[in-house]
């Protein structure tokens, strides 16, 4: 069991398989990139499988869900998800993408054993698509989405992060448009995980802005957000349903108290939160010889020191030195 001294156990594991991605959203990284992991940082697919497997078999991870950078990037992504679904117990596997080039894999990604995907999606409008991502690749999203739906990765869920004078006026036609094509629709707080340091709380879209939008044009139910449990997003009800939105407000209204999750970065560092100063070497370990136990037992240790919470909202928070793409959204 990975247990924190808070009480928490996490039982939900984020893998990054790279840092690397063919987009450049402004909110995550510069035009130029980053500097790359080199190949022989990032852990190998037997070691992913086999740090996989020690999660699910010693330390009780039920849920897997494998990330970037742009984890379809990674060349070996269907043999680890294969690998990984025949895991003992077998853990229940997702993924989140930027959606390009999801059309071409979304049926072998469903047939080697993953069961959902979430995709990324800021607008409905290719030319603010390109200033947000600074890359013409709108339509490869949407021909991603729609393939996943039909691969059955079901419920497809879309991530939303809104801009100020960007896309922030677009939530209520983001919502109706994912009613429509049965998408679950999430709008994100944007966090302080930007490579440039370029994160203002002023002039972030919060929480209670997005409601107030979507309120415009919608009615809004929050029933549903007393079940929240450890889920990030708090969701609402869309005119009586059965349509949901969900909000991940992890700035203005964390959910750390009830965070079930453990990370491992694509250079095999165990990070206790996204917002966490420390990381432990899992990687070293498995280069060394160091058995199973051994390994279960780094992992222990390392949740063990997981900090209280993010406190992104409080005057004394400091940025974290690595960025998303690097730790793993
Ligand atoms: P579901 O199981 O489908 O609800 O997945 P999810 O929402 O946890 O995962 P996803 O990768 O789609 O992440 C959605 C947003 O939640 C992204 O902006 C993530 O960075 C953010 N997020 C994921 N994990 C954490 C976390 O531990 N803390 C905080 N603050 N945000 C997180
Ligand atoms: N704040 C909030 N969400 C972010 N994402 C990337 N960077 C940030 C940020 N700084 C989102 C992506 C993706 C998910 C993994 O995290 O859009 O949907
Ligand atoms: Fe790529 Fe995701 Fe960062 Fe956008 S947010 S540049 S899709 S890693």
């Amino acid at each position: 069991m990975l247990l924190d001294t808070y009480g928490r156990v996490a039982t939900d594991l984020r893998v990054s398989l790279t840092d690397r991605c063919n987009l450049r959203c402004t909110y995550c990284m510069p035009e130029e990139g980053l500097q790359w992991l080199a190949k022989p940082e990032l852990l190998t697919d037997d070691e992913i499988v086999r740090l996989v497997d020690i999660a699910v078999a010693e330390l009780g991870v039920k849920d897997v869900r494998f990330t970037g950078g742009e984890p379809l990037l990674r060349p070996g992504l269907v043999s680890i998800i294969e690998r990984c679904a025949g895991l003992s117990p077998r853990p229940k596997l997702s993924l989140t993408t930027n959606g390009i080039g999801l059309e071409r894999t979304a049926i072998a990604l469903a047939a080697a054993g993953l069961d959902r995907v979430n995709v990324s999606l800021d607008t409905l409008d290719p030319e603010v698509f390109r200033r947000m991502t600074r890359r013409k690749r709108h339509a490869d999203v949407l021909r991603g989405l729609a393939a996943a739906k039909e691969a059955g990765l079901t419920p497809v869920k879309v991530n939303a992060v809104l801009m100020p004078d960007l896309n922030d006026a677009e939530a209520p036609d983001l919502l109706a448009w994912a009613i429509e094509h049965e998408y679950e629709l999430r709008f994100i707080e944007q966090m302080p995980l930007d490579a440039q340091h370029g994160w203002q709380r002023e002039g972030m879209i919060t929480a209670e802005d997005i409601l107030a939008s979507l309120r415009t044009r919608f009615t809004l139910d929050n029933e549903g957000s007393r079940q929240r449990g450890s889920a990030p997003a708090e969701r609402w009800t869309v005119d009586g349903g059965p349509h949901t939105v969900g909000v991940i407000a992890s700035v203005t209204r964390p959910f750390c108290r009830a965070c079930d999750r453990t990370r491992l970065t694509a250079d095999g560092q165990v990070r206790t939160c996204l917002f966490a100063t420390e990381e432990s070497d899992l990687r070293g370990a498995l280069r060394g010889g160091a058995t199973d136990a051994e390994v279960a037992a780094l992992w222990r240790t390392a949740m063990w020191g997981k900090k209280a919470g993010a406190g992104i909202d409080d005057p004394s928070f400091v940025q974290p030195d690595r960025p998303m793409s690097a730790i793993g959204g």
